[in-house]
């Protein structure tokens, strides 16, 4: 039961009336006034576009404070996670609240493996789409098209349920993503491999040629380095939640409904492609692209800065953090150590350098708190990772998978939860 702590009076102003409510108490970050009977006791609704200013659920996953560049899962910071534990210890922590311990986080590990395969029905699917049909959509149309190979999943009530539904979607969605870019190729899918871990087996499915071999050179076949491994872990690990975001908002939406929680994941994915969420990572690649060289970057600043010009600097910016993005910082670091390991010292990563040095020291971004974010940083990791453009975001996606279904979980098991239905203010005729 929430604790209600103190009262906030509002008075109307027009006819004296004076309404109290409780202020519910925060274990972190800002309390809440419950003002659920708001419009009962005074038949006015509170506007509030964006929802900047409303807690739309309470939760025990994911902890932002937007000021100190602060982010938790489940109470730990990130900079312990992502340094300290790999992404199979983070899903598990969000889905169960604890880190695992060695022979946990064996079972859980050995079962991911083993739920990796798709259904050959499914594989038909990726046939319908054209050649170069975006990743992001085929990945959405998938997890929907999953949902009719596990139909029993709509009426799944229970712990044990929940828990065999988030495994198996976590484990599918690297392949389904794998196959999309392959598809968007027209070259052959790789099927998974017990014998990988969670992301060495993503990076292969990407990168392998039939029969699983890499690359083969005059010295021998490529093979996929530890430190490769090690970046990619923790980008996953850094995207693995974020709280109330807009794709978790959709999916938490999807769920009020009652569909089948494929169906929400797949519209969370869809939430997450538009370039103002996780879209931006591959628009920033894209936008460095397009300004081409160290002397245009001037101009382009200017262009995100004049009112006049909808253009904005990808990668810049978020509604929460207003200082820094901690996720930035991590991989910033891990860039800087990255460096000479992954040879990283691109042209884009020189224009990245000279984007950052400016619009940090600029007047315009300065006064709206405009830092770069997570995205500004993972899309030069990732092209040294060889990963292409087009499967940036669907990298958001397989590691966002586990913060989605983890937050799909808690709606469900929360008895206050309603179907999501905001209110309007008419302006009509
Ligand atoms: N470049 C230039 N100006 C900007 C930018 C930007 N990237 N972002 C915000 N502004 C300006 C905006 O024009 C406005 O200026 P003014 O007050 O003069 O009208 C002011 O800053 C506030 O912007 P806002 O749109 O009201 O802020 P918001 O909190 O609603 O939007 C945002 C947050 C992330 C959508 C926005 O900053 C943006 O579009 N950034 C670029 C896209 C991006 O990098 N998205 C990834 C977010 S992090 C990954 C994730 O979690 O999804």
């Amino acid at each position: 039961m929430i604790m209600a702590d103190n009262t906030m009076t509002f008075t109307n102003n027009q006819n004296g009336e004076v309404y109290e409510y409780d202020i519910l108490t925060a274990t972190r970050g800002p309390s809440v006034v419950d003002i659920r009977s708001f419009f009962q006791d005074s038949g006015m609704f509170t506007y509030d576009p964006g929802f900047t200013s409303t807690a739309s659920c309470t939760s025990k996953i994911t902890f932002i404070d937007g000021e100190k560049g602060e982010l938790r899962y489940r109470g730990i910071p990130i900079e312990t996670l992502a340094t300290q534990h790999s992404y199979m210890e983070t899903c598990y922590l969000l889905l169960s609240g604890e880190l695992p311990d060695k022979e946990t986080l064996r079972d859980f590990d050995l079962e991911i493996r083993h739920r990796a395969f798709l259904h050959e029905g499914l594989r038909n699917l990726f046939n319908s789409f054209p050649d170069n049909a975006h990743p992001m959509a085929t990945l959405a149309a998938a997890v929907t098209a999953l949902s009719t190979f596990y139909d029993d999943h709509r009426m799944h009530q229970g712990e044990k349920d929940y828990q065999e539904m988030a495994r198996r979607l976590i484990s599918k969605i690297p392949t389904i993503a794998a196959f999309a870019y392959r598809h968007s190729l027209g070259i052959p899918f790789i099927q998974p491999d017990i014998d990988l871990s969670f992301t060495k087996n993503f990076l292969t499915m990407m990168r392998a040629y039939p029969g699983g071999k890499m690359h083969l050179y005059a010295t021998g076949h490529e093979e996929i380095k530890e430190v490769e491994v090690r970046a990619l872990d923790t980008i996953f690990t850094l995207h693995a939640d974020h709280e109330q975001n807009a794709s978790t908002t959709v999916v938490r939406g999807v769920a009020s409904t009652g569909a089948h929680p494929y169906v929400a994941i797949s519209s969370g994915i869809s939430a997450l492609w538009g370039r103002a969420h996780g879209g931006a990572n591959e628009s920033v690649i894209a936008q460095l692209e397009l300004i081409g060289s160290v002397d245009k970057v001037e101009e382009f600043i200017e262009k995100a800065k004049d009112p006049n010009d909808d253009f904005r600097l990808m990668g810049f910016g978020h509604r929460v953090y207003k200082n820094f993005d901690p996720r930035a910082k991590i991989l910033k670091a891990l860039q800087d150590e990255l460096r000479e390991e992954l040879n990283l010292d691109t042209e884009l990563m020189v224009i990245a350098r000279k984007i950052e040095e400016i619009a940090l020291s600029d007047e315009y971004f300065i006064s709206r708190n405009l830092y770069p974010n997570i995205d500004f940083y993972t899309g030069i990791i990732l092209t040294a990772l060889q990963i292409p453009k087009s499967m940036f975001t669907p990298i958001f996606v397989i590691g966002r998978t586990v913060g989605w279904i983890t937050q799909w979980i808690e709606f469900k098991k929360d008895e206050t939860s309603k179907i999501a239905r905001p209110r309007q203010l008419y302006l009509g005729k």
